[in-house]
């Protein structure tokens, strides 16, 4: 099966979910199933070769694939987290939800400048929080060598707010 149809494939469908009229997909299932989450990170590996220094993760789900993508290909890990969880100085970038603003962090000095970034999502909806991903790698005067998403909900416009930057999801979906 062609990855585009097998990660929506691979994802429990649950309709009206948060709100009536949406159907929601939970990629809990995609990574619980070995095939289809070592296609999917295969996947990603293939697309991005040779274009990365690190890996970066937004958390939660981010995390899974970015371990898994850096293991695969010899990188270390970022952890993006959520505003509160890091213990020594951050760069800070904010990102607005359906209700009120939310912020994300990464601590400073970390990684070297100039190192180039590979950032992963599970999905890309309305591109608030990889926007903001960006953002803390702009900070850190780190290049974003590209983002790469499960999969990206089209229709919401969250294309549009990664700027120039390569963009790769496994599959498109409505
Ligand atoms: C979800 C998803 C992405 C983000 C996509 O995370 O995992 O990170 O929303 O939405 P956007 O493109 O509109 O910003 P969520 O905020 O639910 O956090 P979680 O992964 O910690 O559950």
């Amino acid at each position: 099966m062609p990855i585009d149809e097998l990660v929506p494939a691979a994802c429990a469908q649950i309709p009206d979910f948060p709100q009536e009229g949406i159907l929601f997909y939970d990629v809990t299932t995609l990574f619980a199933n070995s095939v289809a989450f070592k296609r999917s990170i295969d996947e990603l590996a293939d697309r991005f070769e040779g274009t990365y220094d690190i890996v970066a993760g937004v958390e939660a789900r981010g995390f899974l694939m970015a371990a898994a993508l850096a293991y695969k290909t010899g990188k270390g890990v970022m952890t993006v987290r959520k505003a509160g969880k890091l213990p020594r100085e951050t760069f800070q970038a904010e990102y607005t939800l359906e209700y009120g603003t939310a912020a994300i962090e990464i601590h400073k000095e970390d990684i070297p400048a100039g190192q180039r970034v590979l950032i992963l999502d599970d999905i890309l909806a309305t591109g608030g929080t990889v926007e903001a991903a960006i953002s803390l790698m702009e900070q850190a005067k780190l290049e974003v060598a590209g983002v790469g998403f499960l999969m990206e909900l089209d229709g919401l416009g969250g294309r549009s707010k990664m700027g120039d930057h390569r963009v790769e999801s496994l599959s498109l979906t409505t």
